[in-house]
């Protein structure tokens, strides 16, 4: 298994997306279409994400954001999610020291209280070796719900508002972004959703407000280089508007 290189270089001459957010779906019918077990699936589902890491980086992509372990995903039986949170352990034990030579700076966004002590340091220990890079940004939505997110953003804007440090009238859209997990990114020009299903999922709803969508008839195992660009040249047809009446290349 390869480990994740990433290079900025090789860019088409088409406009790429600043940030494509992915929900990577379909481990578990891969595995049951081919007879192994789910775990199987999730597996081949990380070497998808390598190549993917490393196609985002030379097409020029400057932010990737994956849904690697929702809020809803507790509801799993417990050997799964024993074996999403040994993955989530193995990714970044094997594959941190190669990000970090390839620039690529990790973040990650989600809840981490509740999580086993462990994976909260690893979590810590990604973003702290990788603070200064400026490469690709890989965010890594973690224990991650949008709605969770945005009730976050308003206990911590209800706190502001109950010590007097913020007017209740003066909570505006860029107030709550502003306490989102990670405030500084700009939104997703484009999200994917690979296996054929095509809802968000509780995915990043409030940054997705004028994202493309664009779903995959394929399951997420298979996802590579050619997948990533199929989207993205479907993504260059689309004609942004923001709401607005003339096209834009984005925010
Ligand atoms: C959806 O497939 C995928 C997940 C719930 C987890 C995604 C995780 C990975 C690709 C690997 C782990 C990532 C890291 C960073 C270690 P599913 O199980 O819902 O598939 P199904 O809908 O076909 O059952």
């Amino acid at each position: 298994m390869s480990e994740v290189e990433v290079q900025q270089s090789a860019k088409p001459a088409f406009e790429v997306p600043r940030h494509v957010a992915i929900i990577m779906d379909g481990n578990g019918r891969w595995a049951a279409a081919r007879g192994l077990p789910r775990a199987e699936g999730h597996r081949r589902g990380v070497e998808a994400l390598r190549r993917t890491i490393r196609a985002a980086g030379e097409i020029g992509v400057q932010v990737i954001t994956i849904f690697s372990f929702s809020a809803e995903n507790w509801s799993r039986p417990a050997t799964e999610i024993r074996e999403l949170m040994g993955l989530l352990r193995r990714f970044i034990r094997n594959d941190l020291a190669e990000l970090h030579r390839s620039n690529v700076r990790v973040r990650i966004i989600g809840e981490r209280e509740g999580l086993d002590a462990d994976i909260g340091r690893l979590l810590t220990e990604a973003e702290e070796l990788t603070r200064a890079n400026s490469g690709l940004t890989l965010v890594v939505a973690f224990n991650y719900g949008a709605r969770q997110e945005i009730a976050r953003a308003a206990r911590h804007i209800a706190k502001q508002v109950e010590r007097g440090a913020l007017k209740a009238a003066d909570v505006t859209v860029a107030t709550v972004g502003a306490f989102l997990d990670a405030p500084d990114l700009p939104d997703p020009d484009l999200v994917i959703r690979t296996s054929g299903e095509q809802r968000l999922s509780n995915f990043l709803l409030w940054q997705s407000a004028y994202s493309e969508l664009v779903f995959l008839p394929i399951y997420w195992p298979d996802f590579d280089r050619a997948a990533l660009e199929a989207a993205i040249r479907e993504y260059q047809q689309r004609e942004r508007r923001f709401g607005g009446l003339v096209a834009k290349t984005g925010s």
